[in-house]
């Protein structure tokens, strides 16, 4: 059984004293919550990690801590980049890797995505990596064959041990911030594909681990039914993760399938 990950994607989002805020609040919300049913992860931006860190330690939360890019050196000269042994050295578990604002804006490749992935399964961090087709992808009726390749040259040369760790996060980029989100079977047609492109990558044991999130507009409303699907297991979440009563709520209505 796939234990589901709700996500937290705050983007450029909160200073390190909103993020201290928050997660008192998200504390407060899901204090009765059962961590081992469905598993809750914050994703702030680097200035916040060290905050959030010793928050949840602290105060003996049981949300798990997520960056939201990294370098796929351990370090050099870099400037301005963060390495992996950084964000372990402040038990950061999750980094997503190749999310759709990074490859619009920040010139991420399927290669670069692919050097990360590596190297994140190098120290020991499992990668959220994204995939998702743009609208007009989606109008021409290449999602298909996008999402494979994003995937297969993602995960190329990660070995089969590491990949049933993976987490794959996909999102359609029409569906990113805009209130328009995939239909749940639309969306279970994708991951379904998804899961069985790891199959043919590596066996359906694998397959059947690796843990698959939609994202894109999700909010409390359409949680229940996107998480239903038999091969949707949570989802990253952006806008509806930065108030914490919203991103409880998420995480209620995220369905445990047994
Ligand atoms: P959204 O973002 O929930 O605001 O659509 C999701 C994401 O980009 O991960």
């Amino acid at each position: 059984m796939r234990t589901p990950l709700i996500a937290g994607n705050w983007k450029m989002n909160k200073t390190h004293l909103d993020a201290i805020h928050f997660l008192g609040q998200l504390g407060h919300e899901l204090g009765d919550h059962d961590h081992g049913k469905v598993e809750v992860a914050v994703c702030p931006p680097f200035t916040a990690l060290r905050s959030v860190q010793t928050n949840i330690e602290d105060r003996r939360q049981s949300f798990r801590l997520g960056a939201q890019d990294m370098h796929w050196e351990a370090e050099g000269a870099f400037t301005g980049e963060v390495s992996p042994l950084m964000l372990k050295a402040l038990k950061v578990g999750y980094v997503i890797l190749g999310h759709s604002e990074r490859r619009q804006h920040f010139g991420e490749t399927d290669e670069s995505v692919n050097k990360k992935v590596k190297a994140a399964f190098a120290h020991d961090l499992v990668p959220i990596m994204c995939c998702g087709e743009t609208e007009g992808e989606h109008e021409a009726n290449e999602t298909e064959a996008k999402v494979e390749r994003q995937v297969r040259e993602g995960l190329d040369g990660v070995k089969p041990d590491d990949a049933r760790n993976l987490v794959v996060a996909y999102e359609p980029i029409w569906a990113i911030g805009t209130g328009k989100t995939a239909t749940p079977d639309d969306a279970q047609r994708v991951c379904g594909l998804i899961r069985k492109v790891l199959g043919n990558l590596y066996d359906q044991n694998i397959a059947d681990e690796v843990r698959i999130q939609y994202g894109g507009s999700v909010k409390s409303g359409n949680t229940e039914a996107l998480t239903s699907q038999p091969d949707i297991d949570g989802a990253l979440v952006g806008g509806a993760s930065l108030e914490a009563a919203e991103f409880a709520a998420i995480v209620r209505a995220t369905k445990v399938k047994g």
